[in-house]
């Protein structure tokens, strides 16, 4: 059976793109973010790719940290949402997953523990994002729980940034010296930095740096791609034709006929749509690339199928892939087509499309 759509992932590009946060933060350790299916790559093969490479890995529920357990991935895990209920918890704890604590009722689940129970956990702070996390007035309250537990082994501070990857918004200046001030003269490590955070803000480098979306190869900053950072595509997103005709001039393509042909014309339907994470907004003129050269998206992206106008490739036949996104095609052109950005198109692929993983 012929694939109609295929997602493969380049395991050595991964490795390569962590040698690339290394040398941004040499001094930091990195919890790698393979939550979303390590951002749709596979949070398994990706975690294994990784695996005595990255310090710790980054997931944001519970269910996604059990898989990663149940495929023997030994490395440590931070559950980066932290828990909803006892059970939970003494999951995380039969798992050996870090929890991020955000709330105070949090921190009672974990109380409700026994004692000796020896738990993992990070605090989340809130230093300006208000998303999760403790107020900073709250840490001397904090600290004094933490502290009151030995049996606890307390990892340390995280928060996160809201505006990391705008480099003239002072936002992440005050973000990270307010978590500063929070922390200060506080045992424990400090980790704030994203991406785009390790990327631009040297003053995020801190103890851990918590990367996701470069680590799949895209950039985490507007107007730059992947390359422009040293950065290698991991994903490679293609379909295949399954059908070439021929039209006269005037030949409506497509649901709503909103793209006529301007001249007699071949055109082309790719196997793909917004079925398999193909995103529907993406417009006429939408770059795909068929026997190595670009051709033009037209007419609306239908569920499993879009349409392709082939003149630039008279050559075309049934059968030829056709990249929608990858090395030479940057995911961030047509997540910026698609009014969206990277990490949205990459973790939206579905389970119609067949992953292979190389490297
Ligand atoms: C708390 C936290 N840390 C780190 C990351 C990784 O972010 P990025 O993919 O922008 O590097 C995320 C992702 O959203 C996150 O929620």
């Amino acid at each position: 059976m012929i694939p109609r759509v295929t997602a493969t992932i380049d395991l050595a590009a991964i490795r390569h793109n962590l040698g690339v946060v290394r040398r941004n933060a040499p001094h930091s350790k990195v919890m790698a973010a393979i939550k979303a299916d390590g951002y749709g790559h596979g949070a398994v093969p990706v975690a294994r790719a990784l695996e005595g490479q990255a310090d710790a890995f980054a997931v944001a529920a519970l269910e996604e940290a059990l898989l990663l357990r149940e495929a023997r991935v030994q490395a440590p895990l931070a559950l980066l949402e932290g828990i909803l209920s006892l059970e939970e918890a003494r999951l995380c704890l039969r798992h050996a997953v870090q929890v991020v604590v955000h709330d105070h009722w949090q921190l009672d689940i974990l109380e409700a523990l026994p004692h000796g129970a020896r738990v993992s956990l990070w605090i989340k702070l809130d230093s300006g994002m208000h998303r999760l996390g403790f107020p900073l007035a709250d840490v001397p309250r904090l600290w004094q729980r933490v502290a009151a537990r030995p049996d606890w082994e307390f990892l340390g501070w995280i928060t996160h940034l809201a505006c990391a990857d705008e480099p003239d918004n002072p936002a992440t200046h005050e973000q990270v010296q307010a978590f500063a001030r929070a922390v200060d003269g506080l045992p424990g490590a400090r980790s704030i930095a994203n991406s785009a955070g390790l990327i631009a803000w040297p003053e995020a480098r801190t103890d851990w740096v918590r990367p996701g979306l470069m680590l799949y190869g895209a950039s985490p900053l507007p107007g730059k791609i992947g390359a422009d950072l040293g950065l290698k595509p991991a994903m490679r997103f293609e379909s295949r034709l399954i059908a070439v005709r021929d039209y006269p001039k005037g030949a409506a393509i497509g649901y709503g006929a909103t793209w006529r042909c301007p001249e007699p014309m071949r055109v082309g339907v790719a196997a793909v749509g917004y079925a398999d994470g193909y995103h529907r907004a993406l417009p006429t003129g939408t770059p795909v690339v068929v026997r190595g050269r670009r051709v033009e998206m037209v007419g609306r992206v239908s569920m499993d199928m879009i349409t392709l106008d082939l003149r630039a490739v008279p050559d075309a036949c049934v059968g030829d892939p056709a990249l929608l996104w990858g090395e030479g095609l940057p995911v961030e052109d047509i997540a910026r087509r698609a009014g969206t950005i990277a990490y949205e198109l990459l973790c939206g692929l579905t389970q119609r499309v067949r992953f292979m993983h190389a490297g």
